[in-house]
């Protein structure tokens, strides 16, 4: 008797078989599966009649379980090639693959780096933690000076050496300065240092972890004409022909004079506007080379000069044309739908 189950069930495996579409699958398995389907009605006519209940309800579940499994594989193979009878659109675009770019800070650092390397200056990495010496001591800060305070720093605990002090994260670029003296020995020096910086402070303009880039050169007969052209030149070459760079009076204890740098707000091209002030943003430092940072170096200061300055990456950035940007955080919040616009 289960004889006619038996072959319900392999009348139904050729149809599945032959099946060519999704479409076909389902009659199928509306037909034979369903509740009021062949298998059904023919398993509870069986049911009235046969003695042996238990073995008839074995051979029905072994039939419907091979039945329901056929037809599920068969449906995967189907729906992944579309057959001849299913309408396929070969002029379709295919899928929109997202693709990534630069962080806008990286790409920053790349553009000041080439802009720098058209003049003969050689990009160098030194330490993010360094010893208080080449941070401070050697930049003339001595200890315990207040000038130190500004620069608000993270300590690490690690045992001071007797030779270099204590251990920090580095608050600036210009830890680099007497390191690059040591590297070269003998200018000329044309160094661009370009690094992570860590401050204690967070807030619109400012973020714990930045970047600062600094620029050293010391040759013979140096002098602040050198140093007004070449921020004149990176105004120019990173903000468009009509920047224009000043510096102003300031101090600094490794510089001697100092100045701080302003270039003109390219929103108004310098006639001023609710961006900046009165026309000019305040970037950064510079000044020529103090002669104890010189000796810091081994270099001597009767026969050489040099120029410095330094500022933020960051900051710099955001005072691109059209940007507009008056918080920094943003750029660390990994926020994709921000980091996608540049
Ligand atoms: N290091 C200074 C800072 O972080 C900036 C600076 C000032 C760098 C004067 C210089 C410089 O090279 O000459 O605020």
């Amino acid at each position: 008797m289960d004889q006619n189950l038996t072959n319900l069930k392999n009348e139904a495996l050729a149809m599945i078989m032959e099946a060519e579409t999704t479409d076909e699958l389902e009659q199928i398995r509306v037909r034979y599966l369903s509740k009021k389907g062949k298998l059904n009605n023919v398993f509870a006519e069986l049911m009235e009649t046969v003695e042996d209940k238990k073995q008839l309800g074995q051979v029905f579940n072994q039939a419907k379980q091979t039945l329901e499994d056929t037809l599920e594989d068969k449906l995967g193979k189907l729906s992944a090639r579309p057959d001849r009878q299913e309408w396929f659109d070969v002029t379709q675009p295919g899928l929109d693959i997202p693709l990534g770019h630069l962080h806008p800070i990286s790409q920053a650092i790349e553009e000041i780096t080439q802009i720098f390397k058209g003049i003969g200056f050689t990009r160098v990495r030194y330490p993010e933690v360094d010893w208080d010496w080449y941070v401070f001591e050697a930049l003339n800060f001595i200890k315990g000076h207040p000038a130190r305070d500004d620069w608000e720093t993270y300590w690490i605990d690690y045992p001071p050496s007797p030779k270099y002090g204590e251990m920090v994260l580095s608050t600036h670029t210009s830890n680099g300065q007497v390191r690059e003296m040591e590297r070269v020995k003998k200018p000329p020096i044309r160094m661009l240092n370009i690094a992570k910086c860590y401050r204690r402070q967070q807030d619109v303009t400012h973020v714990n972890m930045f970047h600062q880039f600094e620029g050293l050169v010391i040759d013979k007969g140096i002098n602040i004409q050198n140093l007004k052209g070449t921020i004149d030149y990176f105004a120019k070459n990173y903000y468009g022909p009509k920047a224009k760079s000043r510096i102003r009076p300031y101090n600094f204890p490794f510089t001697e004079p100092s100045f701080e740098v302003d270039f003109t707000c390219t929103n108004c091209d310098g006639k001023g506007c609710k961006f900046c002030k009165a026309g000019w943003h305040e970037v950064g430092g510079a000044g020529m080379v103090h002669p104890d940072v010189l000796k810091a170096g081994n270099i001597d200061s009767k026969e050489y000069t040099g120029f410095a300055f330094g500022w933020g990456i960051e900051r710099t950035y955001t005072l691109k044309p059209g940007l507009k940007l008056d918080d920094i955080r943003p750029f660390y919040d990994n926020q994709l739908k921000f980091l996608e616009q540049f």
